[in-house]
């Protein structure tokens, strides 16, 4: 039997709950999007609201990206994407994320020397490369170079110092990026130079070696400029909502930001563009067989999902997929790269649109789907892919640490939960508990372990 009702009114709601009415008060965002502050619900009738995974739940008010899933739009600071991405640096769209305003003339300048100047990482991190194994995936690589950056970098503690560890991130994340690359082939680590740009630097720190000269491919880097900006910001998507989490602790920038690295790599987000690229090498292997995968994502048997289809938030078209597919076709054709994959990306985007179950579910190709395509063509391997999504992800991520830090009255996140265990029982000695517990006694008892009291 239902305990409680809601009722919304202009700028506040009212609950009724237990046979008791509150008034809850309500949170309009700049684009009218309406919140009801449940924060004294728990003081007031003693229940919590009850959300898993945070489906229907705004963690914070946030000034920095705005999505409308059902119309399509992704907006930084008020900019749409789609006019980011044809007009500004990447550069340009970290300091608009974190500073709030697009630069002037003088501080594009000023700001891109910065990132320049930082690029290099103090010496002795090479000795943390050599101890990992060449085995390592990037991402694990990246993760802890960016965590170690605290340990050469002084805390973060006045806004200057703060804002010279943030340019630091920026600038040596792309290095420490490309020797996570190198030492994966075994080839030595190529150092930044001052007078490229930063995504050429990045380039150039991927893909030169020391005894031949290098020129930069400027169909690569349009792209990768293009990428990076479509994967600045997300507002408060898994890695991001990390970030701010770990951030609330106190946690300085560089650990924050190497959590939100962490949750990045997780097939259902960043890790998405990886495993893309393999499911459309095994339906290429497979011969092409479109609607056997389609299937295979409605059948119960299975747990199969079709990889870089599906979001939380977009319900009609993710914009940045949009970009990325027109973009695939032009970058493919001026490297004059033709890549079966792309069609079968293309194909099988038509047969899934088609069917009934991706129809009702509204499940569109989110940015994975055909970045992949994009990286591939660009000579970027596999396993690096999450990480091009993770350099791209970091003035976001910067922008919510900063912004979580400065809000007024900002707490420590701490959810509640609804407790489902046992409730309270009486101890049982050791030698009293082989009854009821599957296979007898625990294993290290069996074995003659020491227990470890
Ligand atoms: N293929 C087949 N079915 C799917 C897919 C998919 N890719 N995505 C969702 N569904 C189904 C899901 O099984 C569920 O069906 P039902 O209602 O019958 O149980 C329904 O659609 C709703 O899905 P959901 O799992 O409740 O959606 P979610 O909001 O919890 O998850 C998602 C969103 C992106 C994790 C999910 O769509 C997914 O796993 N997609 C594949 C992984 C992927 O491409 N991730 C990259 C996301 S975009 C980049 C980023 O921000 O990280």
């Amino acid at each position: 039997m239902a305990r409680g009702i809601l009722h919304s009114m202009s700028n506040s709601a009212k609950l009724i709950f237990d046979d008791k009415e509150i008034e809850l008060p309500v949170t309009v965002g700049s684009e009218a999007e309406t919140g009801i502050d449940i924060s004294k619900l728990r003081s007031q009738t003693g229940a919590i609201t009850l959300d898993p995974s945070f489906a229907n739940t705004g963690a914070c008010e946030s000034a920095i990206t705005y999505i409308d899933g059902e119309q399509g739009i992704l907006r930084y600071r008020g900019y749409d994407i789609e006019e980011l991405a044809a007009n500004a640096s990447f550069p340009e769209v970290c300091f608009l994320l974190i500073y709030g305003r697009l630069p002037t003339a003088e501080e594009r300048v000023d700001f891109r020397r910065r990132l320049t100047r930082h690029s290099l990482v103090h010496e002795d991190m090479k000795l943390l490369f050599e101890g990992l194994p060449s085995t390592a995936h990037p991402m694990v690589t990246l993760s802890a170079m960016i965590a170690s950056l605290s340990a050469y970098y002084p805390d973060d503690e006045t806004p200057e110092e703060i804002d010279q560890n943030i340019i630091r991130l920026l600038a040596k994340a792309k290095t420490l990026a490309a020797f996570a690359y190198k030492k994966s082939i075994g080839q030595p680590f190529m150092y930044p130079q001052n007078d490229r740009t930063y995504i050429e630097n990045f380039q150039l720190m991927m893909f030169s070696v020391p005894c031949e000269p290098y020129e930069v491919n400027q169909v690569v880097r349009r792209a990768l400029n293009k990428l990076m900006i479509l994967h600045a910001d997300h507002e408060q998507n898994c890695s991001t909502t990390t970030v701010r989490t770990v951030g609330s602790s106190g946690a300085n920038l560089f650990s924050s930001i190497s959590s939100g690295i962490s949750a990045l790599w997780g097939p259902l987000h960043g890790g998405a563009n990886q495993a893309v690229i393999e499911m459309l090498e095994m339906i290429q292997n497979d011969g092409a067989n479109y609607q056997k995968y389609v299937d295979m994502t409605k059948s119960k048997d299975s747990d199969f999902k079709l990889m870089g289809f599906g979001h939380r938030v977009y319900k009609n078209f993710d914009p940045r997929a949009r970009i990325l597919k027109e973009a695939a076709d032009e970058v493919l054709e001026s490297l004059g790269v033709d890549d079966p994959l792309l069609d079968i990306a293309k194909r099988l985007e038509e047969v899934a649109l088609a069917d009934p179950y991706f129809i009702e579910r509204k499940l569109y190709p989110n940015v994975d789907f055909y970045s992949g395509v994009l990286y591939r063509a660009m000579g970027i391997p596999t396993n690096m892919f999450t990480v091009m999504f993770a350099l791209g992800r970091l003035p976001g991520w910067i922008a919510h640490w900063l912004e979580q830090r400065d809000a007024p009255g900002t707490r420590i996140s701490r959810p509640r939960q609804i407790y489902t265990g046992e409730t309270v029982r009486d101890w049982v000695p050791l030698d009293k508990r082989a009854e009821g517990i599957p296979g007898g006694l625990n294993h290290e008892y069996q074995m003659g372990l020491p227990d470890d009291n």
